[in-house]
Protein backbone atom coordinates (compact mmCIF):
# COMPACT_ATOMS: atom_id res chain seq x y z
CA UNK A 1 0.00 0.00 0.00
CA UNK A 2 1.31 3.64 -1.23
CA UNK A 3 1.31 6.17 1.91
CA UNK A 4 -0.96 8.75 0.60
CA UNK A 5 -0.23 11.49 3.42
CA UNK A 6 0.78 15.00 2.96
CA UNK A 7 2.11 17.73 4.75
CA UNK A 8 0.54 21.37 4.26
CA UNK A 9 3.82 24.04 2.89
CA UNK A 10 3.81 26.82 4.92
CA UNK A 11 3.90 29.73 2.27
CA UNK A 12 5.59 32.82 3.83
CA UNK A 13 5.78 34.29 0.68
CA UNK A 14 2.24 34.06 0.39
CA UNK A 15 1.20 35.27 3.64
CA UNK A 16 3.90 37.72 3.51
CA UNK A 17 2.94 39.15 0.53
CA UNK A 18 -0.58 40.05 1.84
CA UNK A 19 0.55 41.46 4.70
CA UNK A 20 2.53 43.63 2.80
CA UNK A 21 -0.33 44.55 0.99
CA UNK A 22 -2.22 45.41 3.66
CA UNK A 23 0.66 47.94 4.90
CA UNK A 24 0.36 49.62 1.42
CA UNK A 25 -3.27 50.14 2.15
CA UNK A 26 -2.38 51.67 5.42
CA UNK A 27 0.43 53.97 3.81
CA UNK A 28 -1.97 55.04 1.21
CA UNK A 29 -4.34 55.86 3.25
CA UNK A 30 -1.64 57.64 5.47
CA UNK A 31 -0.64 59.66 2.38
CA UNK A 32 -4.07 60.67 1.34
CA UNK A 33 -4.95 62.11 4.82
CA UNK A 34 -1.62 64.19 4.54
CA UNK A 35 0.45 61.98 7.20
CA UNK A 36 3.77 61.00 7.77
CA UNK A 37 4.93 58.22 5.29
CA UNK A 38 7.13 55.59 7.44
CA UNK A 39 10.84 56.15 7.06
CA UNK A 40 13.17 53.50 7.41
CA UNK A 41 16.80 53.32 7.72
CA UNK A 42 19.95 50.49 7.03
CA UNK A 43 22.98 50.56 8.82
CA UNK A 44 24.93 48.01 6.70
CA UNK A 45 28.49 47.69 8.00
CA UNK A 46 31.18 45.67 5.40
CA UNK A 47 30.65 43.47 2.51
CA UNK A 48 29.19 40.01 3.60
CA UNK A 49 27.55 38.43 0.89
CA UNK A 50 24.68 37.00 2.53
CA UNK A 51 23.67 40.51 4.75
CA UNK A 52 23.66 42.42 1.55
CA UNK A 53 21.06 39.88 0.01
CA UNK A 54 19.20 40.73 2.77
CA UNK A 55 19.05 44.57 3.10
CA UNK A 56 18.32 44.17 -0.83
CA UNK A 57 15.31 42.17 -0.07
CA UNK A 58 14.58 44.85 2.79
CA UNK A 59 14.71 47.71 0.96
CA UNK A 60 12.62 46.07 -2.36
CA UNK A 61 9.97 45.19 0.23
CA UNK A 62 10.49 49.19 1.56
CA UNK A 63 9.65 50.27 -1.96
CA UNK A 64 6.71 48.42 -2.68
CA UNK A 65 5.23 49.05 0.91
CA UNK A 66 5.45 53.03 -0.39
CA UNK A 67 8.02 53.64 2.63
CA UNK A 68 10.72 56.03 2.62
CA UNK A 69 14.65 54.35 3.19
CA UNK A 70 17.82 55.35 3.73
CA UNK A 71 20.80 53.30 3.28
CA UNK A 72 23.68 53.83 5.32
CA UNK A 73 27.19 51.56 4.28
CA UNK A 74 30.40 51.80 6.36
CA UNK A 75 33.34 49.60 5.94
CA UNK A 76 34.11 46.84 8.28
CA UNK A 77 37.26 48.60 9.40
CA UNK A 78 34.82 51.20 11.33
CA UNK A 79 35.18 51.55 14.58
CA UNK A 80 32.91 50.79 17.41
CA UNK A 81 32.89 54.63 18.82
CA UNK A 82 32.18 55.84 15.13
CA UNK A 83 29.02 53.05 14.16
CA UNK A 84 27.67 54.40 17.74
CA UNK A 85 27.84 58.15 16.66
CA UNK A 86 26.11 57.37 13.57
CA UNK A 87 23.36 55.80 15.72
CA UNK A 88 23.23 58.28 17.63
CA UNK A 89 22.70 60.17 14.77
CA UNK A 90 19.81 57.96 13.74
CA UNK A 91 18.32 58.17 16.78
CA UNK A 92 17.94 62.10 16.66
CA UNK A 93 17.49 62.07 13.22
CA UNK A 94 13.13 63.21 13.03
CA UNK A 95 12.43 62.21 9.94
CA UNK A 96 13.50 58.41 10.69
CA UNK A 97 11.09 56.30 12.39
CA UNK A 98 12.65 53.02 12.77
CA UNK A 99 16.08 51.78 11.76
CA UNK A 100 17.96 48.37 11.97
CA UNK A 101 21.55 48.01 12.06
CA UNK A 102 22.00 44.42 9.59
CA UNK A 103 24.11 41.55 11.54
CA UNK A 104 26.65 40.21 11.97
CA UNK A 105 29.10 43.29 12.64
CA UNK A 106 32.69 42.94 12.36
CA UNK A 107 34.40 40.72 15.61
CA UNK A 108 35.76 43.99 16.58
CA UNK A 109 32.53 45.38 17.27
CA UNK A 110 30.22 44.31 20.17
CA UNK A 111 26.50 43.18 19.43
CA UNK A 112 25.13 44.12 22.62
CA UNK A 113 26.78 47.72 23.43
CA UNK A 114 25.70 48.71 19.45
CA UNK A 115 21.86 46.80 19.96
CA UNK A 116 22.15 48.95 23.43
CA UNK A 117 22.28 52.63 22.02
CA UNK A 118 19.53 51.83 19.54
CA UNK A 119 16.32 53.80 20.62
CA UNK A 120 13.37 51.62 21.59
CA UNK A 121 10.88 53.33 20.11
CA UNK A 122 13.14 53.05 16.52
CA UNK A 123 13.76 49.48 16.90
CA UNK A 124 12.20 47.72 14.47
CA UNK A 125 14.36 44.45 14.76
CA UNK A 126 12.64 44.24 18.34
CA UNK A 127 16.29 43.60 19.69
CA UNK A 128 16.97 45.90 22.36
CA UNK A 129 16.01 45.07 26.49
CA UNK A 130 13.31 47.19 26.34
CA UNK A 131 11.36 45.77 23.48
CA UNK A 132 12.49 42.10 24.96
CA UNK A 133 10.88 42.78 27.84
CA UNK A 134 8.16 43.93 25.55
CA UNK A 135 6.76 40.11 25.32
CA UNK A 136 5.76 39.75 28.68
CA UNK A 137 4.63 43.83 28.90
CA UNK A 138 1.38 45.21 29.49
CA UNK A 139 2.67 48.28 27.54
CA UNK A 140 4.08 46.27 23.94
CA UNK A 141 6.47 48.54 22.22
CA UNK A 142 7.67 46.84 19.28
CA UNK A 143 8.04 42.98 19.09
CA UNK A 144 11.04 41.18 17.93
CA UNK A 145 10.57 40.65 14.29
CA UNK A 146 11.25 37.43 13.15
CA UNK A 147 9.78 35.47 16.09
CA UNK A 148 6.68 37.89 15.67
CA UNK A 149 7.12 36.81 11.91
CA UNK A 150 6.52 32.67 13.26
CA UNK A 151 3.47 33.72 15.64
CA UNK A 152 1.71 35.62 12.61
CA UNK A 153 2.43 32.47 10.62
CA UNK A 154 0.98 29.84 12.64
CA UNK A 155 -1.73 32.33 13.61
CA UNK A 156 -2.94 32.75 10.19
CA UNK A 157 -2.71 28.53 9.20
CA UNK A 158 -4.97 28.53 11.78
CA UNK A 159 -1.94 26.22 14.68
CA UNK A 160 -3.21 26.05 18.24
CA UNK A 161 -0.32 26.28 20.26
CA UNK A 162 -2.24 26.23 23.56
CA UNK A 163 -1.85 23.36 25.66
CA UNK A 164 0.57 21.87 23.04
CA UNK A 165 4.57 21.10 23.31
CA UNK A 166 6.42 23.45 21.79
CA UNK A 167 10.60 22.41 21.26
CA UNK A 168 12.56 25.35 20.76
CA UNK A 169 15.51 24.85 19.57
CA UNK A 170 18.38 27.76 19.84
CA UNK A 171 18.41 29.84 22.36
CA UNK A 172 19.73 33.64 20.33
CA UNK A 173 18.52 36.71 21.56
CA UNK A 174 17.63 37.19 18.14
CA UNK A 175 14.64 34.40 17.67
CA UNK A 176 15.02 31.21 19.94
CA UNK A 177 15.08 33.14 23.46
CA UNK A 178 12.10 35.89 22.69
CA UNK A 179 9.92 33.19 20.47
CA UNK A 180 9.67 31.11 23.39
CA UNK A 181 8.59 34.06 25.75
CA UNK A 182 5.61 34.82 23.15
CA UNK A 183 4.62 31.16 22.75
CA UNK A 184 4.44 30.82 26.65
CA UNK A 185 3.01 34.63 26.68
CA UNK A 186 1.01 34.50 23.72
CA UNK A 187 0.65 31.12 22.09
CA UNK A 188 -0.11 29.46 26.07
CA UNK A 189 1.82 26.79 25.68
CA UNK A 190 3.77 24.47 27.10
CA UNK A 191 8.01 25.60 26.09
CA UNK A 192 11.23 23.41 26.37
CA UNK A 193 13.93 25.42 25.02
CA UNK A 194 17.17 23.66 24.08
CA UNK A 195 20.40 24.83 23.36
CA UNK A 196 23.77 23.99 21.84
CA UNK A 197 24.88 22.41 25.27
CA UNK A 198 21.74 19.88 25.17
CA UNK A 199 22.33 16.52 25.66
CA UNK A 200 20.46 14.22 23.38
CA UNK A 201 18.62 16.17 21.13
CA UNK A 202 16.51 14.08 19.87
CA UNK A 203 14.95 12.93 23.28
CA UNK A 204 13.15 16.68 23.41
CA UNK A 205 12.48 16.90 19.39
CA UNK A 206 10.50 14.05 19.25
CA UNK A 207 8.36 14.90 22.11
CA UNK A 208 7.38 18.29 20.08
CA UNK A 209 4.09 18.96 19.00
CA UNK A 210 5.28 21.89 17.85
CA UNK A 211 9.01 21.82 16.36
CA UNK A 212 10.81 25.46 15.52
CA UNK A 213 14.15 25.61 15.15
CA UNK A 214 16.64 28.41 15.05
CA UNK A 215 20.42 27.21 15.19
CA UNK A 216 22.19 28.19 11.91
CA UNK A 217 23.65 24.04 11.53
CA UNK A 218 22.02 22.84 7.80
CA UNK A 219 20.66 19.07 8.16
CA UNK A 220 20.40 19.44 12.13
CA UNK A 221 17.29 17.73 12.18
CA UNK A 222 16.55 14.80 10.31
CA UNK A 223 13.16 12.63 10.03
CA UNK A 224 14.35 9.76 13.30
CA UNK A 225 14.43 13.24 15.27
CA UNK A 226 10.16 14.14 14.33
CA UNK A 227 7.22 13.05 16.00
CA UNK A 228 4.73 11.56 13.35
CA UNK A 229 2.16 14.67 12.33
CA UNK A 230 4.07 17.54 14.17
CA UNK A 231 4.31 21.14 12.81
CA UNK A 232 7.84 21.89 11.64
CA UNK A 233 9.25 25.70 12.00
CA UNK A 234 12.69 26.36 10.51
CA UNK A 235 14.22 29.58 10.97
CA UNK A 236 18.46 29.05 10.50
CA UNK A 237 19.43 30.30 7.89
CA UNK A 238 23.16 29.47 6.81
CA UNK A 239 24.87 30.45 3.70
CA UNK A 240 26.43 27.86 1.91
CA UNK A 241 28.84 28.23 -0.74
CA UNK A 242 26.27 27.46 -4.38
CA UNK A 243 28.34 27.41 -7.79
CA UNK A 244 24.44 27.01 -9.55
CA UNK A 245 23.64 30.47 -8.19
CA UNK A 246 24.27 34.14 -9.85
CA UNK A 247 25.26 35.00 -5.87
CA UNK A 248 27.57 31.84 -5.28
CA UNK A 249 25.48 30.52 -2.49
CA UNK A 250 22.64 29.29 -1.26
CA UNK A 251 20.43 29.80 1.95
CA UNK A 252 20.14 26.66 3.85
CA UNK A 253 17.37 25.72 6.90
CA UNK A 254 18.12 23.62 9.80
CA UNK A 255 15.97 20.83 8.61
CA UNK A 256 16.67 17.75 6.37
CA UNK A 257 13.42 18.76 4.73
CA UNK A 258 12.90 15.94 2.16
CA UNK A 259 13.34 13.37 5.08
CA UNK A 260 11.40 15.51 7.51
CA UNK A 261 8.30 16.90 5.47
CA UNK A 262 6.62 13.26 4.99
CA UNK A 263 6.01 13.24 8.79
CA UNK A 264 4.99 16.27 9.99
CA UNK A 265 1.39 18.06 9.36
CA UNK A 266 2.77 20.93 8.55
CA UNK A 267 6.23 22.69 7.71
CA UNK A 268 8.00 26.12 6.34
CA UNK A 269 10.36 25.49 3.71
CA UNK A 270 14.13 27.40 3.61
CA UNK A 271 13.84 29.62 1.46
CA UNK A 272 10.06 31.17 1.50
CA UNK A 273 8.95 30.33 5.00
CA UNK A 274 10.00 32.49 7.53
CA UNK A 275 12.58 34.54 6.12
CA UNK A 276 9.80 36.59 4.01
CA UNK A 277 7.90 36.71 7.01
CA UNK A 278 10.99 38.62 9.03
CA UNK A 279 10.71 41.34 6.42
CA UNK A 280 7.13 41.87 6.61
CA UNK A 281 7.25 41.80 10.56
CA UNK A 282 9.69 44.65 9.96
CA UNK A 283 7.39 46.68 7.93
CA UNK A 284 4.87 46.53 10.48
CA UNK A 285 6.83 47.43 13.08
CA UNK A 286 8.34 50.32 11.15
CA UNK A 287 4.58 51.06 10.40
CA UNK A 288 4.08 51.07 14.16
CA UNK A 289 6.63 52.95 15.39
CA UNK A 290 5.40 56.03 12.56
CA UNK A 291 1.85 55.59 14.00
CA UNK A 292 2.93 55.75 17.58
CA UNK A 293 4.98 58.96 17.01
CA UNK A 294 2.48 60.49 13.94
CA UNK A 295 -0.83 59.02 14.99
N1 LIG B 1 20.95 39.22 10.52
C1 LIG B 1 20.27 38.06 10.36
N2 LIG B 1 18.96 38.26 10.63
C2 LIG B 1 18.83 39.56 10.96
C3 LIG B 1 17.71 40.35 11.33
O1 LIG B 1 16.55 39.91 11.41
N3 LIG B 1 17.98 41.66 11.58
C4 LIG B 1 19.23 42.17 11.51
N4 LIG B 1 19.41 43.46 11.81
N5 LIG B 1 20.29 41.45 11.19
C5 LIG B 1 20.08 40.15 10.90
Amino acid sequence: MTDTKTYTLIDGRKVATEIKQEIRLKVAERKLAGKKIPHLAFILVGDDGASQTYVDNKVKACKEAGFHYTMMRFADTISEEKLSKHITHVNNDEDVDGFIVQLPLPPHISVERITDKIRPDKDVDGFTNRNFGSIISKVPLLMPATPFGVMELLRRYDIKTEGKHCVVVGASRIAGAPLSMMLVEQGRATVTICNKYTENLEQYTRNADILLVAVGKPGLITAEMVKEGAVVIDIGTTKVDDPSKPNGFSIKGDVDFKSVAPKTSFITPVPGGVGPMTIASLLLNTLRATELRHP
